[in-house]
């Protein structure tokens, strides 16, 4: 991975998903309405998907079978080992307890918000003026963090989808430090079913989270572009 940290996050990076490797193994940790609804967009895509819960896969494969056929469930430990690409889709508060280790060189999508009253207060997530992915990169400093599903509904994710060039395909916001990172997320966002509004940069990515102008708002990407080059300058 090459770095390529940003002051300024440039939102004019539309890069060409042609790039996408639609070989990629992917790893999605946290099996609960995120990651399940994330887990089965990719199938479709036709990436392999491994998954992970807390605990036991064993205790996830009944659930996994039913409603994320074809992901395999592993250990989380097992999940992200042999992956390209990891998703982070548990709750904020249980990050704690994935080893960063695990994720050292890899590409992690963290698409978690901090929810209070879910999560409780964490002190590093409770301050205002910083996004909680940047806390997320703080705590992985080995992986190239991207910001991206956390901003759209379990419940949209899947039928919100459209092939390119739909007139009703809706964007979502990939967002990183690492340009090649986010390309490369970028373009599995492109294949599942959304135009991808690189943004390149975590810095600035508080519209994105709850309480900021793009959460939950099902836009296109054009849209998203707006409240994107509104939003980065203020922060
Ligand atoms: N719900 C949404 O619409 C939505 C949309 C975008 C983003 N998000 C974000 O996605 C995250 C998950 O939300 P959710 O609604 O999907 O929660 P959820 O339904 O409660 O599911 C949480 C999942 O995380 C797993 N998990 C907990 N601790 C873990 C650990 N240490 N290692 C691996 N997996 C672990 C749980 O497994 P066990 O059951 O085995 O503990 C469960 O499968 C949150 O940060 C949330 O803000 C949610």
């Amino acid at each position: 991975m090459t770095s390529s940290p940003a002051d300024t996050p440039d939102t004019s990076l539309d890069q060409t998903p042609a790039a996408a490797s639609e070989h990629l193994h992917i790893a999605v940790v946290g099996a609960g309405k995120a990651g399940t609804a994330v887990a089965r967009s990719l199938l479709d895509a036709g990436y392999r998907v491994s998954l992970s819960a807390s605990g036991d896969p064993q205790a996830l494969a009944l659930m996994a079978g039913i409603i994320t056929p074809g992901a395999e469930p592993k250990w989380t430990r097992d999940a992200v080992a042999d992956t390209d690409l990891v998703i982070l889709a548990l709750p904020l508060h249980r990050l704690h307890l994935v080893d960063p280790a695990l994720l050292e060189g890899k590409v992690v999508v963290d698409a978690m918000n901090y929810w209070p009253p879910v999560d409780g207060d964490i002190p590093g997530f409770a301050a205002k003026d910083l996004g909680s992915s940047e806390v997320v990169q703080e705590m992985l400093p080995g992986a190239a963090v991207v910001k991206t599903f956390n901003h759209t509904g379990y419940s949209t994710l899947e039928p919100d989808r459209r092939p390119a060039g739909h007139p009703e395909r809706l964007g979502l916001a990939v967002a990183g430090n690492q340009q090649d990172a986010v390309a490369l997320v970028s373009a599995v966002v492109h294949r599942i079913g959304y135009d991808p509004v690189p943004v390149a940069s975590l810095a600035g990515t508080l519209f994105l989270q709850p309480g900021g102008s793009a959460f939950g708002a099902r836009l296109t990407a054009a849209q998203l572009k707006e409240l994107a080059l509104v939003a980065v300058p203020a922060i």
